[in-house]
């Protein structure tokens, strides 16, 4: 299969849930220009992290790089979200809301999930989204280690699994062997998601193994990849605040995000660390 000439938006076999926006190699390389500023958005903000500095701080920080770069933090006014970031701390899976009070401590792991898009007229609206995990300080627990590594190999399976011939239901079933291969869950409330011009698109991408197994994988199809691995349970809830999801069990949970694309023969990994 070839890219198309130009973008369609189209209902495929196997996804019935909606149309699914194919994208062309003009896309793709728009889509390339922004993933670079996204990984190098989650490369800048390392070196900033410590004991002692607030997830606000480090909000900030992530907030002028993405505007220096000629960005717009896509988050923010996005369904009332204020902020260019989230940033979930230990026990929280998802959607930490930066915090003055949130103070980072020797031992915390956290991750980061920021959405630039470019600026200008809305056809220059690309997003790029990503996320990955950092620890704070020099002594961080096994257990919080482990569950990074098993994230890490969570994300990088589910990646090896999207390229062409395969179908979008065979990530999930790569994501999930990793988690249970080291003996932890997949939080299955949340997904990925078509991305492009919109941030949140079809098709959703899921983690587990699916009960149906969607459609193929063919060349101009854009999506995020960005499974939540949890130690205990599965289960998360919403605290009051509307956007802070946290393990129904407190126990800790760690995610990672990559923004892709089907090619000819495989994948771009547009949100990868450039010579990485
Ligand atoms: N970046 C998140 C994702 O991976 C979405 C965050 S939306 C926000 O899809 F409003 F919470 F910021
Ligand atoms: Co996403
Ligand atoms: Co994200």
């Amino acid at each position: 299969m070839k890219f198309p000439e130009q973008r369609t938006r189209q209902h495929l076999d196997g996804y019935p849930h909606g149309p699914i926006t194919l994208h062309t190699r003009e896309d793709y390389d728009a889509m390339t220009r922004i993933g670079h500023i996204a990984a190098d958005c989650l490369n800048f903000i390392s070196a900033h992290i410590a004991p002692g500095i607030s997830t606000a701080e480090l909000d900030q920080l992530i907030h002028r790089f993405m505007t220096d770069q000629g960005t717009v933090p896509a988050t923010v006014g996005y369904h009332g979200y204020q902020h260019a970031s989230c940033i979930s701390v230990n026990h929280v899976a998802v959607h930490g809301i930066p915090s003055t009070s949130k103070i980072l401590k020797e031992g915390d792991i956290l991750n980061i999930d920021v959405t630039p898009r470019l600026d200008g007229p809305e056809s220059n609206h690309w997003h790029g989204d990503t996320s990955r995990m950092y620890t704070v300080g020099t002594k961080i627990p096994v257990k919080a280690r482990r569950l990074i590594e098993a994230t890490e190999k969570s994300l990088a399976a589910g990646l090896a699994a999207a390229r062409p011939g395969n179908r979008l239901g065979d990530i999930g079933i790569a994501c999930e062997q990793v988690a249970r291969d080291y003996g932890y869950c997949i939080a299955t409330d949340f997904c990925g998601h078509g991305i492009g011009l919109i941030f949140h698109d079809n098709p959703e991408v899921i983690h587990v193994e699916p009960e149906e197994m969607g459609p193929l994988l063919v060349p101009g199809m854009i999506f995020t990849i960005e499974p939540i691995l949890n130690i205990g349970r599965p289960d998360v809830k919403t605290l009051d605040d509307g956007w802070t999801v946290v393990t129904k069990d407190r126990k800790l949970s760690a995610q990672a995000e990559h923004t892709v694309g089907i090619t000819e023969d495989g994948l771009v990994i547009f949100t990868a660390t450039r010579g990485a």
